[in-house]
């Protein structure tokens, strides 16, 4: 049940800021049909990370990284953004949301319309639509190699194909992080959606924002590890939180 007052005192704070910055992690995207990692029947839960997410694994065998990510390509690719992906673009046309870091690779938050108008997307992860050689740094579309029939892709180089996508021991794309951070210092409200806030550099963003004097609001089904710093932690359904923000900033 979502608490009247708590959705009046954020749509308040909402309307009183000018650089929202909206970070996001999988739980965003349940309700556009793509597991998140860590809830019950989560994708950790049914492939191990260790094996089917490391870079170092990856790098000795890439068939288990690509078992797991063959059962994900049809999915992600017909994915819909859902209303809270919405939300936060028509907050962007708003002049309100100024940057989007997101954990996620889905491209749901540009499906969704975002960064169409000034707010800059930075993406912690990577992203799922494109593909690169790892030896040559050769990119591809999945159009544009075969990743059904054989074991894993290799390119012509003999180097394996994966997708920009950050594996556990792989750095992150270089200047993502740097962007997101000063996007941190300069707002006046970040906004968490649909994360456990246990995977860092990206779990650095919230306390970095709040040490800058943001005011912190946080929207997640389950408690994370770092409650204790937001002002107004509004528990429950991404979509439905924000469709009942929208109608009071709406008003
Ligand atoms: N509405 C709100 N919150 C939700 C919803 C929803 N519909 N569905 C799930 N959640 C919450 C869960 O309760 C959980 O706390 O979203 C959170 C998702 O947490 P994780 O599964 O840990 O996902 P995330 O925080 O994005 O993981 C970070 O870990 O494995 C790596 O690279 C991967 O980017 C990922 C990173």
């Amino acid at each position: 049940m979502i608490d009247e007052k708590q959705i009046t005192d954020a749509a308040n704070i909402i309307k009183e800021s000018n650089y929202i910055v909206v970070f996001t992690g999988a739980g965003i995207s349940t309700e556009s049909g793509i597991d998140d990692f860590r809830s019950e029947g989560g994708l950790w839960s049914r492939y191990d990370p260790a094996i089917y997410a490391s870079y170092h694994y990856f790098l000795d065998d890439p068939s288990k990284f690509w078992e797991m990510n063959r059962s994900l390509e049809d999915l992600v690719a017909n994915a819909e953004p859902n209303p809270a992906h919405y939300a936060i673009a028509e907050l962007e046309e708003l002049g309100k949301v100024k940057a989007i870091i997101t954990q996620n690779v889905d491209m749901l938050h540009q499906k969704a319309g975002s960064g169409k108008y000034d707010a800059k997307i930075f993406e912690l992860h990577g992203q799922f639509g494109t593909l690169e050689c790892i030896k040559c740094r050769k990119e591809f579309h999945y159009e544009e190699i075969d990743t059904k029939s054989v074991k894993y892709p290799v390119c012509d180089c003999s180097g394996f194909i994966k997708p920009k996508v950050v594996l556990f021991g792989e750095s992150l794309p270089i200047g993502v992080m740097e962007g997101a951070m000063n996007a941190c210092r300069e707002c006046d409200c970040f906004l968490m959606v649909g994360s456990s806030l246990v995977v860092s550099p990206a779990n650095f963003m919230p306390s970095i924002a709040k040490q800058y004097g943001a005011r912190i609001l946080f929207i997640n089904k389950e408690s994370t590890v770092m409650d204790n710093i937001a002002d107004i932690f509004l528990r429950g359904s991404a979509s439905e939180i924000f469709t009942a923000l929208m109608k009071k900033i709406n008003t």
